[in-house]
């Protein structure tokens, strides 16, 4: 029989034993979570397009509401609304690069219910983004034109829609220079940058590739293909994370600054940069069917999903360098369009199609289950928790349009990929 200091003893070494085991699952567990992301419960585009619905009708009520109190802003119009600051409907005019985003919303929603309501809604919110066309002054023309006319064209069919974006295309390439073989991105902080590309731009070569598909005049792809080429020679790094901005000489094409201008630090990672050049290389290839596109849009994505701080949900810190995580803002706004490129990305790669097709489901699982907006509440807005410019203090950790758009578009193509 043991004694009593024998059975202390005893039971001390099996406490011990205990705790070591309990300490390495514990470890074993923590690591699996740092490759293997917490699953939310999938989300179907049927429960999306039904909270949608409900939600939107309530943004809509109120944006008008909103406008009608105060309908002229400092550069037009107001004719819709870009994001929530300070608890309030930020509202903007057609000249804001955001202003295509809410149309392209009820675009989509048209295309997911059928409903006449959507239609309506969505030809009167694009209607007033026209005046863009010959605005030659940015290089947004894509989001704001295509987002709005060319949704409205795939879906209607409507020859002046189609007229809009032939004409926009015109304006658009007129900043494109021959030296440089890119489009012009910015036109202020000249005292610094000669000609700024930014890694958004990409996202604007969408509006060109379909205008030479609709007019049959080469001109606007082939631009758009040098564009993506040389943003590619340049703007990537060794790891295959992206700089927000390549600034060239005009005289000699030579690159004068590698740059950031939202992200926390040049040499940063900044969340939405990498979606935009993932989410544009993709599109690239669709248009092209250019090998080297569809291996820089995998290149981007093996960065964003293998990347250590990438979160267990899915949902990017709005920086992947930013300097406090976990205490950083996320940016919604970066998985959504994250999610809706891997759902386009799973269609090019049959080798890894369930896997890009899987993690989008996680993603905009995580979206919905986590940072949705409850009905009724956040000024109708769906997502919260997108990052606009965090170095520039404002749209921090707060609902944001394009958010919205990518949002929805990832539960359209889910819906597509899934024949329901
Ligand atoms: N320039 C577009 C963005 O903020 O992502």
């Amino acid at each position: 029989m043991k004694n009593k200091s024998m059975l202390i003893k005893q039971i001390d070494l099996n406490f011990v034993f205990v705790f070591v085991a309990l300490l390495f699952v514990s470890m074993l567990a923590s690591s699996c979570g740092e490759t293997e992301p917490e699953i939310s419960e999938d989300v179907s585009a049927t429960e999306i397009t039904d909270f949608a619905g409900r939600q939107l009708v309530y943004l809509l009520d109120e944006m008008d509401e909103a406008i009608e109190e105060n309908p002229e802003g400092r550069r037009g119009p107001h004719v819709s609304v870009r994001s929530v600051r300070d608890g309030e409907l930020f509202l903007i005019s057609s000249r804001d690069w955001t202003s295509g985003f809410l149309p392209g919303v009820l675009w989509y929603m048209y295309e997911l219910t059928g409903d006449d309501f959507w239609l309506e809604e969505a030809r009167e919110r694009t209607a007033p983004i026209e005046r863009e066309k010959t605005n030659d002054g940015t290089h947004d023309m894509g989001f704001k034109i295509y987002c709005s006319f060319g949704n409205g064209y795939r879906l209607t069919g409507d020859p002046h829609y189609r007229d809009v974006i032939v004409e926009s295309a015109q304006t658009l390439i007129t900043r494109y220079n021959e030296t440089v073989g890119a489009i012009r991105s910015w036109d202020f902080n000249r005292e610094t940058w000669d000609f700024p590309v930014i890694i958004d731009n990409m996202m604007n070569l969408e509006l060109l590739f379909r205008a030479s598909e609709i007019t049959g005049d080469p001109i606007y792809h082939d631009i758009a293909v040098q564009h993506s080429r040389t943003t590619m020679e340049h703007i990537f790094r060794d790891d295959n994370s992206s700089y927000h901005v390549v600034d060239f000489d005009t005289t000699t094409g030579e690159v004068r600054n590698l740059h950031t201008h939202q992200g926390e630090f040049h040499e940063s990672a900044w969340a939405r940069g990498q979606a935009w050049g993932l989410y544009g290389y993709a599109m690239a290839y669709r248009f092209t069917q250019l090998p080297e596109f569809l291996e820089q849009a995998e290149k981007i994505a093996e960065f964003m999903l293998n990347h250590p701080r990438l979160p267990d949900d899915l949902v990017p810190y709005w920086d992947f360098d930013a300097e406090n995580i976990p205490s950083e803002p996320r940016d919604v706004s970066a998985a959504a369009i994250t999610a809706s490129a891997l759902y386009e990305l799973s269609t090019m790669v049959p080798e890894n199609s369930d896997y890009y097709k899987q993690t989008a489901d996680h993603m905009l699982a995580s979206m919905y289950r986590n940072y949705r907006s409850d009905l009724g509440e956040n000024l109708g807005f769906l997502l919260d928790h997108s990052t606009g410019n965090r170095p520039g203090g404002y749209e921090i950790a707060t609902p944001i349009i394009y958010a919205e758009y990518y949002f929805i578009e990832a539960a359209l193509r889910k819906q597509e990929l899934e024949g329901s």
